[in-house]
């Protein structure tokens, strides 16, 4: 893809609209400092970062680095390659210290002059920035009173020039950080250098997500534990509310108000090499390639030699949890449909009535919820603000919230009371796969202990059901292998206008989630329906062409919805729709009708959206490529909402 046009210099350019119309929100953020006695230079490890991180944004991204001549910035609109080019024009001197930051803004088009770093303080200071700050109208108009002039559209700007004031009071860059950071209203990273403080980053975190990585002679900062993995995998988690200063030999933390803090140290379970497409043509290729694995770590260890699950990260009073009158599942998206089909087993197993809500939507009904209510909060990023907030509303009502994550120091675990961690390893691409099938397990073990511990389901069942878990990745595996005919039909498809999708019961959530697969990544209009909702309406749509994929149940005599959803297919058949079905290997019922059929092994009716989503999942992903489209970084998206 093509770098836009120049829209500014290498140095922030004075704006004269004086409308902020970018507010700045999920980014990727890099800070590296370094002794220089490795010859390490901090343009490269900042670059790197930003590779690794560009899946949080891509509109934008510049680079800020100390050098004996100040202060020298460099930023761009478009993506990473873009300011590399610009980088590679025009090389900046040598520096061991610098920034760096990869930009998804909410509102209004990126440009040069609204890309990170802002500069301020007559360009001894630079500060990048994730979040909104709510208040920038208010401190702006303080600061424009003084004088000073703004050069982007960004509530960003307003932090840089708080920095550089503060910093000419205070002498201190730390102490001018948390004056900085007691003014500021909203969800906030911060990262900040001066010219006159030498090999030293300051950092500030409020509902945003910041990690320290702890290296030898060198230290890094990034908004998750990517930007600096393939430098050290020692990590320190920064709490809500602190100032973090790195120097190449240390790191102080503390709170907004001074007070020294401890910050949590982690050493990392993956490598760079986790988060590398190794070989494949996208980080979603590999990701979905790498389902098998992502189920079984996920189940790894959870049992004890008795065969009765263990869920040691649930410290949950096993009273409380006994007490339970009522589930809550909140998520978004793709983690709201991994909601969706735990749901159908929690029930079964557990009889405990359980609703799934998209948690932005549970954050303002007004919901009746108690002390013996238990809240799943599923995120993979644990950084989606929507459900953030729906974790502290529940929690203010007196749930109790058990948060299924695949980050481990993100905030919604933090937040919450217990946290059970998928262990699908890192996922880059913006389309969220084997973090689906993570979450799924996840619940399932969260099921099946509640079952256990509620005596719902006899030991021998939970066992038996268990071993049937244990034989999904293998199942997944086999329709990997057997996917050249879901490749080939995703390329003739290409160029389709709508597609659709039914399902019923946890085929339900699949469809929605195969629908919210295409629209994301090939710029398709797709629908997920409940099959057994398609005479109620959406049948008015099909016309002779319209492709329809259909998750079809276990053959009939085991799921009685089998013979239901076959009805479906033929009424849409007899319209003239392309029917493409999932179904069962040895399934013949459906061939009839079918213009396609996609067998998959049989599984568990509970368990089998583990296998029927995985030829959606290729499905959406090979159209996209086919149509030429970067599979990783859909247009308009970014991996962590980590706004409203
Ligand atoms: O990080 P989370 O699981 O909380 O993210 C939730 C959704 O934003 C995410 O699943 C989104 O829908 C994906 N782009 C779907 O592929």
């Amino acid at each position: 893809m093509p770098c836009p046009g120049p829209t500014g210099g290498s140095v922030a350019t004075e704006r004269t609209s004086d409308t902020v119309d970018t507010l700045e929100s999920m980014c990727g953020i890099v800070g590296f400092v370094g002794s220089g006695s490795s010859g390490t230079q901090a343009l490269d490890v900042v670059l790197d970062g930003l590779r690794r991180l560009e899946y949080r944004g891509y509109d934008s991204a510049g680079v800020a680095l100390q050098t004996a001549q100040g202060l020298v910035l460099e930023k761009r609109s478009g993506k990473l390659g873009c300011l590399e080019s610009a980088l590679a024009d025009d090389p900046p001197p040598p520096a061991t210290t610098g920034i760096g930051h990869t930009r998804w803004a909410t509102h209004g088009g990126p440009t040069d002059a609204n890309a990170h770093p802002h500069l301020a303080g007559e360009g001894r200071v630079a500060v990048i920035h994730n979040g909104i700050i709510e208040n920038f109208a208010e401190l702006k108009a303080e600061l424009v009173a003084e004088g000073v002039s703004f050069a982007s559209q960004t509530d960003t700007e307003v932090a840089a020039h708080l920095l550089a004031r503060a910093f000419t009071g205070t002498g201190d860059l730390g102490e001018a950080m948390r004056v900085v950071a007691r003014r500021l209203e909203g969800a906030f990273t911060l990262l900040g250098v001066h010219a006159d403080v030498p090999d030293t980053i300051v950092g500030a975190r409020r509902n945003s997500p910041l990690v320290v990585g702890l290296g030898d002679g060198e230290n890094f900062l990034g908004s998750d534990v990517a930007a600096f993995i393939g430098h050290t995998r020692q990590a320190l988690e920064l709490g809500q509310d602190q100032v973090v200063v790195i120097t190449p030999h240390g790191v102080e933390v503390t709170d907004f108000a001074g007070v020294p803090v401890e910050g949590r140290r982690y050493v990392v379970d993956w490598d760079a090499a986790a988060a590398e497409k190794g070989g494949f043509p996208s980080f979603m290729a590999k990701e979905i390639n790498e389902q098998p694995h992502a189920v079984a770590d996920t189940l790894l260890g959870r049992t004890d030699p008795a065969g009765r699950l263990l869920l040691d990260e649930v410290r949950m009073d096993e009273s409380v949890l006994r007490a339970v009158d009522k589930i809550v599942i909140i998520a978004c998206g793709t983690a709201a449909y991994a909601g969706m089909v735990a749901r159908y087993a929690i029930e079964h197993w557990c009889r405990i009535p359980c609703e799934v809500e998209l948690a932005h939507e549970f954050r303002y009904r007004d919901p009746v919820v108690d002390g013996r209510t238990l809240v799943v909060a599923i995120s993979q990023s644990g950084e989606t603000m929507d459900t953030i907030m729906a974790v502290r509303h529940a929690r203010e009502l007196g749930a109790r919230v058990v948060a299924i994550c695949n980050t481990h120091g993100s905030t919604i675990p933090r937040e919450s009371d217990a946290a059970l961690y998928t262990h699908a390893g890192p996922e880059i691409a913006v389309a969220s796969t084997k973090a689906f099938l993570a979450q799924i397990t996840a619940c399932y073990l969260l099921g099946l202990y509640l079952a256990q511990l509620r005596g719902t389901k006899a030991q021998a069942e939970i066992r038996e059901i268990l071993t049937q878990l244990q034989a999904m990745p293998d199942k997944i595996q086999k329709v990997l292998d057997g996917l050249g005919q879901v490749r080939q039909m995703a390329r003739w498809m290409a160029d389709s206008r709508s597609v659709l999708f039914l399902g019923r019961h946890v085929g339900y959530p699949v469809a929605m989630e195969g629908a919210l697969k295409l629209k994301e990544l090939a710029y398709i209009h797709a629908e997920g329906f409940a099959a057994g909702e398609l005479k109620h309406g959406p049948i008015a749509l099909i016309e002779p062409g319209q492709p329809v994929f259909v998750v079809v149940p276990s053959p009939k005599g085991r799921d009685p919805l089998h013979s239901k959803v076959v009805s479906n297919i033929q009424e849409i058949n007899a319209r003239g729709a392309r029917t493409i079905v999932i179904a069962e290997e040895g399934d013949t019922d459906v061939v009839p009708y079918a213009s396609d059929v996609i067998h998959v092994p049989a599984a568990p009716t509970l368990l089998a959206p583990l296998v029927t989503v995985v030829p959606l999942q290729v499905f959406a992903c090979e159209l996209a490529a086919a149509k030429g489209l970067d599979v990783d970084q859909p247009r308009n998206l970014a991996k962590s909402v980590t706004v409203e």
